[in-house]
């Protein structure tokens, strides 16, 4: 595809990787980040450097957003140094976050009145995805809009489905969250009883993973869990940030979400203890503390003292 130029705002665990693999693709990347650390990293292999999230949309034909949450979206959009305020009319914003589908229907009115097109299209598949381009990208917006973006998708996703009007992206995220959040709590409860009665843990994760408990989280979690490595690919607080927006958007739908409600409050705990940059994994030991056992290899786990 022909160079485009790009603006990305929001370098972390997923917006570092994703840049690297747009600037290996051969396009033209301007960047912006809160802390000045991934520009630096970015600007050596090619990138240049943004003062303001306007100044990295004001030449770009695409900007690319990986932030936080809604607030964090919406501020750098609509904000006093916003990309709104520069963007070109013709020029497409794309919000790869997970955030509020009602605030991404907000921004995107706003910005359809200036011109400007605005795709909601979050990802799933980690760090790792982000890296090897790997990613499921599920995208709400104006399907025409869409079309033109598709080649920039292609370079970070394998998987991309074209979910229908503005929001429809987040909604399907979200949903994908709930889906993520339920089976790694089924994953860590797997875990603690294989612990407790004294099975080897890695023969669990083995077979387990070969049937009809399979899932993304023991196969790929379970083992960090056993080997106590909590190090984030997802940070558990951006997990308890999607499970506030599904209950949000349940209590709107007036739709129970049992298990959601249930998992939301495991992490809240997990990070009223301060640990909510650990990764997701690390809500296992909400539910060690609960169980006074700490999931371990040595046969029949430890006892908390
Ligand atoms: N990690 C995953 O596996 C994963 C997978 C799928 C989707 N997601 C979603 O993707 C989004 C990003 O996740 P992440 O793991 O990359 O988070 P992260 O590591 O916390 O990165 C967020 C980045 O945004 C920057 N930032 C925050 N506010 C900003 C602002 N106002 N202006 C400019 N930059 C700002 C932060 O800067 P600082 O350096 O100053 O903190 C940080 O570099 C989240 O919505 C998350 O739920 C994550």
């Amino acid at each position: 595809m022909p160079v485009a130029r790009i603006g990305f705002i929001g370098l972390g665990l997923m917006g570092k990787p994703m840049a690297k693999r747009l600037l290996s693709a051969g396009h033209e990347l301007k960047v912006f980040n809160r802390s000045r650390g991934p520009v630096e990293e970015l600007v050596r292999l090619g990138a240049e450097a943004a003062g303001s999230p306007a100044e990295t949309a004001s030449e770009s034909d695409y900007t690319i957003l990986m932030l936080p949450d809604s607030k964090d979206v919406r501020l750098v959009v609509l904000g006093e140094r916003g990309v709104i305020q520069a963007a070109k009319p013709g020029s497409t914003v794309i919000d790869m976050s997970t955030i509020s589908p009602v605030v991404e229907r907000e921004i995107y009115a706003t910005l359809k009145e200036r011109g400007v097109g605005y795709l909601d299209a979050p990802v799933t598949g980690g760090t790792i995805g982000a890296e090897q381009g790997t990613l499921a990208i599920m995208v709400g917006g104006d399907y025409a809009v869409f079309k033109k973006a598709e080649p920039i998708l292609r370079v970070l996703g394998q998987r991309i489905v074209y979910m229908g009007p503005s929001g429809s992206g987040q909604m399907t995220k979200i949903c994908n969250q709930i889906s993520v959040a339920l089976s790694l709590l089924g994953a860590c409860e797997a875990l603690l009883l294989a612990s407790k009665s004294g099975l080897d843990l890695d023969k669990v994760i083995e077979i387990i993973s070969s049937g009809a408990g399979a899932s993304w989280q023991l196969a790929n979690l379970g083992p960090a869990i056993v080997n106590r490595d909590f190090r984030p690919g997802f940070k558990a607080e951006h997990l308890m940030k999607d499970l506030r927006i599904a209950l949000e958007i349940g209590q709107e739908l007036n739709l129970p979400l049992l298990g959601t409600a249930l998992v939301h409050q495991l992490f809240k705990s997990l990070v009223a203890r301060g640990e909510g940059a650990l990764g997701t994994q690390a809500v296992v030991k909400v539910l060690e503390d609960l169980a006074h056992h700490i999931v371990s290899r040595s046969l029949g786990g430890a006892e908390e003292s």
